[in-house]
């Protein structure tokens, strides 16, 4: 009977703690897939040794890519505790963990000044919130990619259709 008793709290406390990061930001995890991710990063002209961020990383498929195909600096930023277990075991096991760090946070407040790409695909009141941030923090000649979503007040430097993605240019 203890035993049901803590199993059911450790069930309920799991469950909560999984949406607990969603009441408040609302934003589900959905990947994406990897012929998109692939498109993002040939988009945003990453080179090698240059620092990508993918801010809302998921399960770190991105940072994966950029480390492994382009041999780039990835930075992860996610808020939801199993996601970000999720992308520090994809890394680990990717045997690209020296090019690629895992961020538990919000991606409001990490600092985005060393950044030559940023990858989103988030909503669009976040990218509208983050427009701010991007003008504020990231160098002239950075890169966004957004996928799916605008940055309403950005003008893009491309729009692939056929994907859905905008690039825009810090600076253009
Ligand atoms: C649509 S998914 C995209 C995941 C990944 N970038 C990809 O393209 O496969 C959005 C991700 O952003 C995360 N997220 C939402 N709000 C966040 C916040 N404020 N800080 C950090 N991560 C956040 C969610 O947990 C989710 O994993």
């Amino acid at each position: 009977m203890l035993f049901l008793g803590v199993l059911f709290s450790v069930t309920l406390f799991l469950f909560f703690f999984w949406l607990f990061p969603l009441f408040f930001h609302g934003i589900p995890w959905q990947p994406t897939d990897m012929k998109r991710v692939r498109r993002m990063l040939e988009m945003s002209d990453l080179k090698p040794g240059e620092v990508l961020y993918d801010l809302g990383c998921g399960d770190g498929r991105i940072l994966v890519c950029a480390a492994r195909e382009y041999r780039a600096q990835a930075v992860g930023v996610e808020l939801n505790p199993w996601l970000y277990l999720l992308a520090i075991l994809r890394v680990f096991f990717s045997g690209h963990a020296s090019r690629v760090r895992v961020i538990f946070g919000n991606l409001h407040t990490v600092p985005l000044y060393e950044a030559d790409v940023v990858t989103i695909f988030l909503f669009s009141h976040v990218n509208e919130l983050l427009q701010e941030k991007f003008r504020r923090e990231l160098k002239e000649g950075a890169r966004i990619v957004s996928y799916v979503w605008k940055l309403p007040s950005w003008v893009p430097a491309v729009f692939d259709s056929e994907y859905n993605l905008y690039l825009y240019v810090k600076g253009k």
